[in-house]
């Protein structure tokens, strides 16, 4: 019931951390995978470490915040395939941390241009062909900072980033009720803190001393008291994106050692 065979799944982001690991995770599940990102060359690098193991993956270039880039996409999906059976919102940024009153201007229209405007309009670029089969899974990348406000004491958030993934959970539960007559599933994993990707890197502490205390500060707000490795995720995904979850649909689900679980 977790298998994807026959199925066309594309993932935005997919040259890198999470996205890496979701595209990897349906190909050995069965799935074509459309590996979609800015940066073409890691969206290739990905879609290389799918094929040298025997999957199948096609690398696309995709600016997930323009209209035109994310229609071009879609039509390139549909003229190869005729299909697309799962798509994961993942493509997402951080900005520089600051508080709200500090907080640009630009940075907060960057940031929503992405993580929110792009899922949009990835979604509705999607939908079309998924009403074609009237069966389809769509999985959007949130996070726990749009389920609550996360403690200055790990200074890595900004209120961009947590009202685009609010706004992720909205759109999500809404397609959700207006889309599942239609056999299309809507659902967000709210992950936690996974390290080792390259998101908000530049808000990382810049010295030893101060990474070992943000480092401390996220053990100890986690009752599992770790952080989580972006593999770790594979498992929750497939389990959307395949008929494992087949009567699931506008749920969110942390990812996060039990840091909304206090
Ligand atoms: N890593 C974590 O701990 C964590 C926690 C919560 C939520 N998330 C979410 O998971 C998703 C993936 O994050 P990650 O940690 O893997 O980050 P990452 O920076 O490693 O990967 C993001 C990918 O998205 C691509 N991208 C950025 N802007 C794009 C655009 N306009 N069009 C197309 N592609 C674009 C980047 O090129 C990159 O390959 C994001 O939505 C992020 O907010 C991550």
């Amino acid at each position: 019931m977790f298998r994807l065979d026959r199925r066309v799944a594309l993932v935005t982001g997919a040259g890198s951390g999470l996205g890496r690991v979701f595209a990897r995770a349906l190909a050995t599940a069965g799935a074509k995978v459309i590996c979609a990102d800015r940066d073409a060359g890691s969206a290739q690098d990905t879609a290389k470490q799918i094929t040298s193991t025997g999957g199948e993956a096609l690398a696309l270039a995709v600016d997930v915040a323009e209209e035109s880039s994310v229609m071009a996409m879609m039509e390139e999906v549909s003229r190869r395939y005729g299909q697309l059976d799962v798509l994961v919102n993942n493509a997402g940024i951080a900005t520089q941390p600051h508080r709200l009153h500090e907080l640009p201007v630009a940075d907060w229209d960057r940031l929503h241009s992405i993580n929110t405007r792009g899922v949009f309009l990835c979604t509705r670029a999607a939908l079309p062909l998924m009403l074609k089969r009237r069966k389809g899974s769509v999985v959007n990348i949130a996070s726990i900072a749009g389920l609550g406000g996360v403690s200055p004491k790990t200074p890595a958030v900004s209120v961009n980033y947590s009202a685009s993934k609010a706004a992720v959970i909205g759109l999500s539960r809404q397609a959700a009720v207006e889309y599942a007559a239609d056999g299309i599933r809507f659902n967000v994993i709210a992950p936690g803190w996974h390290l080792g990707t390259q998101l908000g890197r530049e808000a990382l502490p810049p010295s030893e001393e101060a990474l070992h205390a943000f480092m401390s500060a996220l053990q100890a707000a986690t009752p599992m008291g770790r952080t989580g490795d972006p593999e770790e995720l594979a498992g929750l995904l497939l389990y959307l994106a395949s008929d494992a979850s087949s009567f699931v649909t506008g749920q969110v689900i942390a990812h996060d050692g039990g840091w909304t679980a206090w």
